[in-house]
């Protein structure tokens, strides 16, 4: 069976590499647009993405219009045979649209308007930016649709943020009015207004959280940010309109982003919902390569997880990494420079999780302002015997090699479960331990265990359906919303394994803690009731022992569970909790539900998983022997699979595949043998027919 995605658009035919170009701020250096086109050929790069902050050189005044130079860059672009993927500008504003209305500036949460500059700073609610942007987009659509270059939209920059004005305050009653029937009553139950006499008695006193309360109304907070994300859309939606109108044919994207300086999943917005109105997942990948706190290959993991998450809010179709860095970033606390052979395999690490892309910020090194240290292709010496420069290019022959593997994607039988309710919910939760949470961590170690052992795993939102998987952990889903019980217990009784651990099912979808105890509507699944967690000093530890005799450390977490229909796998040896289960089965149907209640050393999630997988006889497809910290990824379209070989580490490594022959090496189109050494951050792409 095929399963080849259509790439995103009929004119691309292998892997998109080039990136953001922002000539706007060079149109007074000619000489230097002209060297742009002769370093894109020896860079290999093929797709731009132009007009990011392009506004006030296209409308320098308002209702006057520059759009020659953006003319001359797409047709030159079109002349080499390259591809555009045209901005929407609203990331940024021309002044005068800032001095003649203010009110397209965000005002902040302590109610005070932005002055003009900066970015990312509108306001998603202003009917004038809304307005300004929608007659921008349709100027661009009008002019542009039948462009050979275009290949694809790039929505604004980055959406994120808030906005406290009062158009949002009354678009926040508005919602909160939709949300809640018009029923204040509803509202102020959802809230727990009760509490600190917080309680509503008209829709008027109602106001986006303060930076002062930030912390109290845990139910108003969650329902700010399901708002910021439902406003932010809409102001998407309506910047689309005239492209949807026009240029039906054009894909449609917004980059979304990572949360740094730890690799995890952006929290701003809820991705799951936005994920829905876009064609293709796009993102922004700035992992801190070679720092001071994790390994490389940790990091990796951490970066793995991510792709993994992002690919599969569309149900697997290849995403873009829209935007990397060629070398350093400039926003980091301390911004290192990649390593010799980190651009490859960090490129070559996100297309084996599922990108047709490398597209780089930026193109070409800014003279002025606060990019001009910011990594590029080209820097401000301007020629191409640097580095970076040379490893570009090196790379974009990689990504020429790999120009079949577009559109395959993964087949994953182990799926981890990542909530951004829940990651807001428990981290705006005043308990536990203030450090200690870490809820995308926890998913990140979690998923370790599959990463390390070349393992396919979909991260995925509680929103995607169960069914094709075999194996789904949820790891401290504290939220769990309405009808999700249900899910997983269909899936459980058709034979699937399903996964919890401590601190689940503890409230709804408002916040309000469940009265039926924990793990809420999940326990009947789980078999278990959770009656307390105890949170435990960093230096501090207990043990648990399996009913076979292994022992293990558990730290942070330790949760005091009841048996109800469910069995116990090993229990805590000390402390008021000695003697009670620490692992539990539940048999339902076909299938099994464990529940893990404290949090433990590493060697047990290993353990545990290798005695499931077992089990469940979910095997690596494509089995390397390796040492640690070299990651395995296979994607396939049914009939070929590319098995992605990356060493993730600084030694030399060996690797192998015992009995394996009939493989080649797609980077250099050779024969391989059964084994072959890969250097320190080395990588292989293999491929092998299924027939
Ligand atoms: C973001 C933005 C870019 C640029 C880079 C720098 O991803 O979208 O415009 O500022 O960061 O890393
Ligand atoms: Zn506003």
């Amino acid at each position: 069976m095929s399963r080849r995605w259509n790439p995103v658009h009929p004119n691309v035919t292998g892997m998109l590499h080039g990136g953001d170009y922002n000539p706007d701020q060079w149109l007074d250096y000619p000489h230097i647009i002209d060297e742009d086109f002769r370093l894109m050929k020896l860079a290999s790069a093929n797709t731009f993405s132009v007009n990011i902050f392009g506004w006030s050189a296209i409308e320098p005044e308002e209702g006057v219009y520059r759009f020659e130079w953006l003319d001359s860059i797409m047709d030159r672009v079109a002349e080499q045979g390259g591809h555009i993927i045209l901005a929407t500008p609203s990331g940024a504003r021309p002044a005068w649209m800032s001095e003649k209305y203010p009110e397209v500036l965000r005002v902040e949460a302590n109610r005070v308007r932005n002055l003009h500059g900066v970015r990312h700073n509108h306001c998603f609610t202003s009917p004038i930016y809304r307005q300004k942007t929608q007659e921008m987009n349709r100027k661009l659509a009008e002019r542009y649709k039948e462009h050979p270059a275009l290949i694809m939209w790039h929505i604004s920059n980055e959406y994120g943020g808030w906005c406290h004005c009062d158009l949002c305050q009354e678009a926040f009653r508005g919602w909160l009015k939709n949300k809640y029937d018009h029923d204040l009553d509803k509202l102020n139950h959802a809230w727990w207004t009760g509490f600190w006499s917080h309680r509503y008695s008209s829709w008027s006193q109602i106001e986006s959280p303060a930076p002062h309360g930030e912390n109290q109304v845990h139910g108003m907070n969650l329902d700010w940010q399901r708002f910021v994300t439902d406003q932010t859309i809409d102001f998407y939606q309506n910047e689309i309109v005239p492209l949807r109108e026009l240029t039906p044919h054009i894909p449609v994207t917004t980059n979304f982003m990572g949360n740094y300086p730890h690799m995890r999943p952006f929290t701003g917005l809820n991705y799951e919902k936005f994920a829905k109105h876009v064609d293709v997942v796009t993102w922004d990948c700035y992992p801190p390569w070679h720092n001071d706190w994790q390994s490389t290959a940790s990091l990796a993991k951490d970066v793995g997880f991510v792709n993994d998450l992002y690919r599969s809010l569309k149900d697997g179709q290849p995403f873009l990494i829209m935007e990397c860095t060629p070398s350093l970033v400039n926003w980091h606390e301390v911004n290192k420079a990649k390593r010799a052979g980190m651009h490859k395999l960090s490129s070559i690490q996100s297309i084996a999780h599922g990108s047709d892309s490398i597209l780089y910020f930026q193109w070409r090194k800014g003279r002025g302002a606060s990019e001009k240290f910011h990594g590029a292709v080209v820097d401000h010496v301007g020629h191409e015997h640097t580095r970076v420069f040379r490893d570009v290019a090196e790379v974009g022959q990689v990504l020429n090699q790999l120009a079949p593997v577009v559109g395959s994607s993964m087949d994953a039988k182990v799926a981890i479960v990542y909530d951004w309710e829940t990651d807001w919910a428990i981290a705006d939760a005043q308990g536990f331990g203030k450090e200690t949470k870490q809820y995308a961590a926890t998913c990140q170690e979690h998923y370790r265990v599959f990463w390390e052992r070349g393992i396919p795993v979909d991260v995925i939102t509680p929103d995607k359906p169960l069914d094709g998987y075999k194996l789904v952990i949820a790891p401290m889903l504290y939220m769990v919303r309405e009808g999700y019980a249900a899910k997983v217990e269909s899936f459980v009784h058709s034979g699937g394994y399903f996964v919890a651990t401590y601190a689940t099912g503890m409230v709804n979808e408002t916040d309000l803690v469940n009265l039926e105890g924990s793990p809420g509507p999940l326990k009947k699944v789980l078999g278990i009731w959770a009656e307390e967690i105890d949170t435990l000093y960093p230096a501090e530890s207990r043990e648990l022992v399996m009913t076979g005799g292994a022992r293990y450390e558990a730290k942070d977490y330790v949760e005091l569970i009841h048996l109800e229909t469910a069995e116990a796998l090993a229990s805590f040896t000390s402390d008021f909790y000695k003697d009670k289960p620490a692992l539990t089965v539940n048999r339902l149907g076909e299938g099994k539900a464990f529940y893990i209640a404290s949090r433990n050393e590493t060697s047990f999630q290993d353990d545990l998983y290798e005695r499931l997988l077992d089990e469940l006889q979910i095997g690596a497809p494509f089995p390397v022997q390796a040492g640690k910290g070299v990651s395995v990824q296979v994607r396939t379209d049914g009939k070929t699979d590319y098995v992605f070989v990356m060493n993730f580490t600084e030694e030399q490594q060996t690797v192998g595949w015992p009995g394996r022959s009939g493989l080649a090496n797609l980077l250099t189109g050779e024969h391989v043998g059964e084994q072959l050494e890969l250097e320190p951050y080395g990588a292989v792409v293999l491929s092998q027919s299924r027939e």
